[in-house]
């Protein structure tokens, strides 16, 4: 893997994402658009996903926090859902489908996939 490829692209530095936090971030997709993801970190890690709850669809960055497990909860519907890299529970919830992500040298990267939009 080199960060030099195009297919990677900088998010920032993970210290702009607080923990605990769902934020908005935006990455360039494979057909020239702006795809919107939400950057979610816990205690137990940092995800990188589409920001678009498969249920009903509204963003996690206007409906989503977090519960006492590390799970991001959907407050539309209250769908909770597991974090591939930031649960630590083994409470059920659904698995979110994610963006491949990095971090190196503090810095957040997403790797482009037109499979994810
Ligand atoms: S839209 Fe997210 S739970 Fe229904």
């Amino acid at each position: 893997m080199s960060f030099g490829d195009s297919e990677w692209q900088s998010l920032g530095p993970l210290h702009a994402f607080d923990i605990g936090s769902v934020t908005a971030a935006k990455m360039d997709g494979d057909y020239g658009n702006r795809v919107d993801v939400a950057v979610v970190r816990t205690k137990a890690g940092c995800d990188v996903i589409v920001d678009r709850c498969p249920h009903q669809g509204v963003a996690f960055t206007d409906r989503g926090c977090l519960n006492a497990n590390n799970q991001l909860v959907c407050t539309w519907h209250n769908w909770i859902f597991n974090l591939p890299n930031g649960t630590d529970t083994v409470e059920p919830g659904i698995q979110l489908q994610s963006v491949e992500s990095q971090i190196q040298d503090g810095e957040l990267w997403v790797k482009s996939n037109p499979d994810l939009f």
